[in-house]
């Protein structure tokens, strides 16, 4: 297929209770493009024609949730760590269904050089995907996110800063500065500006003594590229007796306040169970 051929191909998805529109061309199969609704297997994510097989499909699938090692839990929450190489069929199911929300990357038919970290929610019926980040095993460019979604049934619900926070654990815990794969989408900007500024400013509020943009780096595994960025959108640099300080503004204080309100989730660090793999 052409890339001027690449039109959206796809129409309604269903998962589990949950039907949404696709919003970017995926290279699904053809006989599966165009259908008024593509099921989907929300456990193993194969797809479906119709309900019919989907149900059929779900006698046989033992999947209850994502595949992969547990290697964090608190609460409802899980991520499961799924090595693309060991779990192909699950991973480029995985790659299909993310295209349908992405329109800039391209996709990554070959899973294997790729870890993939799903987040789930748990409830009765099972451990439920709502989004995952994959990365790189090994990233020349010091890249701790390739692609990241939040499904968009569950989108807008603070769950895509949780994943953007569970990446910057894993790269704390290799020891690493971490940005995210160029470029990013508006809604990814959107969503790591937001978790850059608030990361930062948290940081900068609670500081007993003075704090240096290496500190911060090195406390949150941000780069300094990012926080550099960061701190010149939130204008919080000032001239001080010939230096350059940092210096939060009553504007800044007066949102940190305000979404210091907002309760969200958060990742408890000790909860996660996890070594670089090897
Ligand atoms: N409009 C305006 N701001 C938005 C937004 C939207 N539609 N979506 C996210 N944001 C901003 C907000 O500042 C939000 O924080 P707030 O709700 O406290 O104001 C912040 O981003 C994070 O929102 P959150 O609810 O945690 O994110 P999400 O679960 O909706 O997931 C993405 C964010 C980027 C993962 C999601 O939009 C997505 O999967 N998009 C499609 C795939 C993609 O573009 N991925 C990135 C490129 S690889
Ligand atoms: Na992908």
């Amino acid at each position: 297929i052409s890339e001027v051929a690449r039109v959206k191909n796809l129409n309604r998805l269903q998962m589990g209770k949950h039907e949404v529109e696709a919003w970017y061309f995926s290279p699904y199969p053809q006989e599966y493009a165009h259908l008024p609704v593509l099921y989907i297997c929300e456990f193993c994510l194969s797809y479906f024609a119709s309900q019919f097989m989907l149900s059929r499909h779900r006698h046989r699938c033992n999947l209850f949730h994502p595949p992969g090692n547990e290697i964090y839990r608190h609460e409802d929450i899980s991520f499961y760590e799924i090595d693309g190489k060991r779990q192909l069929t699950y991973c480029r199911h995985l790659s299909l269904l993310s295209k349908c929300f992405l329109d800039h990357k391209t996709l990554y038919y070959d899973v294997t050089p790729f870890m993939y970290y799903c987040m789930a929610v748990r409830d009765s019926a099972g451990c439920h995907l709502i989004g995952y980040f994959s990365k790189e095993k090994e990233s020349a460019d010091n890249y701790n996110v390739a692609c990241i979604l939040t499904l968009p049934q569950h989108q807008r619900h603070g769950y895509g800063k949780v994943l953007i926070e569970f990446s910057y654990e894993l790269s704390k815990k290799e020891g690493k500065l971490g940005s995210p794969e160029k470029p990013l989408s508006d809604l990814g900007l959107l969503s790591y500006r937001a978790y850059w500024a608030e990361t930062i400013v948290d940081l900068l509020v609670n500081a007993t003594e003075d704090i240096s943009i290496d500190d911060i780096a090195q406390k949150t595994s941000i780069t300094h590229q990012d926080i550099m960025n960061t701190c010149t959108t939130l204008q919080l640099f000032k001239h001080y007796k010939g230096q350059h300080v940092i210096c939060l503004s009553d504007a800044v204080l007066e949102r940190y306040e305000k979404s210091k309100n907002k309760k969200r989730r958060r990742i408890h660090p000790e909860c996660l169970l996890w070594k670089p793999p090897v």
